[in-house]
């Protein structure tokens, strides 16, 4: 049986993959290699990784591919995107290229602000609690001075704070929030560090003097939140209905009223709008991987944004009127192209460049470009061809590479499945037929 460890982030490296090899592979160091084999001939490159988090024993690859032609506000962009799933490149690539020469992708940043909590408790009475408040608030404020100066100098900082009721939800509970502008910066530790300092500020202040009719207000916790509905990007496609035709194949009418028919069922089912969503968060968390960001947060905030009004839903929506097509989103996007992984990991650093060092409003901008092409990929597939014909065909070298096809066999297969419809069973019959 497996022991507890004591003192595991100190072994060393091997000391770990040792103790790894010992508890869990019977001693086989065949699992060492591959672990080894994934580490970086640069001895500085993979320290860099090593120290991006702690009890680090290899590397884990993820394709980064990239998707080129996407017109976004009349200039053209090639898209990073780090991502595993066979067809989210090809689709992404496909719906660029498609809306190129159909005027584009156009966006609007709606706002960017940020927010986060100092959540407390407090027995007294609010109207209390809320002239306290009104009285300390700007040495709250003034006692962040020192974390926001930098901050200020760059355009942004603490833009409110505010004392919230919130017994309704739960007894004595209040909240002090706080909105930030954090510029280029995903803004993580800097809302964090003022809302602590907000929240010692609070606690000293409530202590000493301040009359609450003897009760204190008990700090529970400070940090930012995730769900930033204020920070929010739109991206826009739109085009005269009789040039939606594909390939001559499909009537621009019918594929147009289709299509709205399936974002429609995807604004009231959920059960097709978290689907829908993830399609579209397909294109959105591989730019956000590709380019350092934090794909949870994003992921968080946008299935939070999804649901607002009460049932969760589409985030995208599509019309047709006066014979215009119009295919629409608005997310929110906390990211950042300054600090964090931005500025230390080089493939982030390279994705970064290749679209032009953005500003973070200009990150959300293609985000969301990135999202919505995802999503119109797919609801074209879905309501024309059905996904599996080019989602298969993309999967075609995986079913292969798991039969340790070679080049040659590879090279028949590609071939051989251009004219017949690629299945699981119909590869590995193929495969075998060839061999023999
Ligand atoms: C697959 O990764 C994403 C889709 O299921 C999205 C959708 O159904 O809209 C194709």
């Amino acid at each position: 049986m497996q022991k507890f460890v004591s003192g595991f982030s100190k072994f060393t490296k091997d000391e770990k993959i040792n103790w790894l090899i010992s508890n869990y592979f019977s001693g086989n160091l065949d699992a060492k290699i591959l672990l080894k084999s994934y580490w970086n001939s640069d001895q500085k490159l993979q320290k860099l990784h090593d120290e991006f988090i702690e009890n680090t024993i290899s590397n884990f690859y993820m394709p980064f591919g990239i998707a080129p032609n996407f017109l976004i506000n009349g200039k053209v962009y090639t898209i990073p995107m780090a991502i595993e799933e066979s067809s989210v490149v090809a689709a992404a690539s496909n719906a660029a290229k498609f809306w190129m020469t159909r005027g584009g992708f156009k966006t609007e940043v709606l706002s960017t602000k940020k927010i986060g909590h100092v959540h407390f408790l407090f027995k007294g009475q609010p109207s209390s609690l809320q002239s306290c408040f009104k009285k300390l608030k700007s040495q709250l404020l003034a006692s962040t001075k020192p974390l926001t100066q930098n901050m200020e100098q760059r355009g942004g900082g603490i833009l409110d704070l505010k004392l919230i009721d919130s017994t309704k939800k739960l007894p004595h509970y209040f909240q002090l929030e706080a909105t930030f502008e954090t510029k280029d910066a995903m803004g993580a530790n800097f809302i964090n560090s003022c809302l602590e300092q907000i929240a010692d500020s609070f606690e000293q202040l409530t202590n000493s003097g301040v009359d609450l009719d003897g009760h204190q207000p008990k700090i529970v916790m400070r940090i930012l939140s995730n769900y930033v509905p204020n920070c929010v990007v739109r991206a826009q496609v739109s085009c005269p209905v009789s040039k939606l035709t594909l390939n001559g194949h499909f009537d621009g009418q019918e594929f147009a009223e289709k299509f709205i028919q399936a974002v429609r069922i995807a604004e009231v089912e959920p059960y097709r709008a978290v689907t829908h969503n993830k399609g579209i968060m397909n294109g959105v968390d591989a730019v956000v991987i590709a380019t350092g960001n934090d794909f949870r947060a994003v992921e968080a905030g946008i299935h939070a944004f999804a649901a607002r009004h009460g049932q969760y839903s589409s985030l995208s929506h599509a019309s047709l009127e006066d014979g215009n097509f119009k295919f629409w989103m608005d997310i929110p996007l906390a990211l950042g192209t300054v600090g964090g992984l931005t500025s230390l990991h080089p493939m982030v650093k390279l994705a970064l460049e290749m679209l032009g060092n953005p500003s973070a409003p200009q990150l959300m901008e293609i985000i969301a470009v990135a999202g919505l092409a995802q999503n119109f990929a797919a609801l074209r597939s879905l309501t024309t061809t059905g996904i599996q014909k080019g989602h298969m065909k993309m999967h075609l070298l995986n079913i292969l590479n798991q039969f340790d096809a070679n080049e040659n066999e590879k090279n028949q297969l590609i071939d051989f499945f251009k004219t017949n419809s690629v299945s699981h069973r119909a590869v590995v019959e193929a495969l075998k037929n060839l061999r023999n």
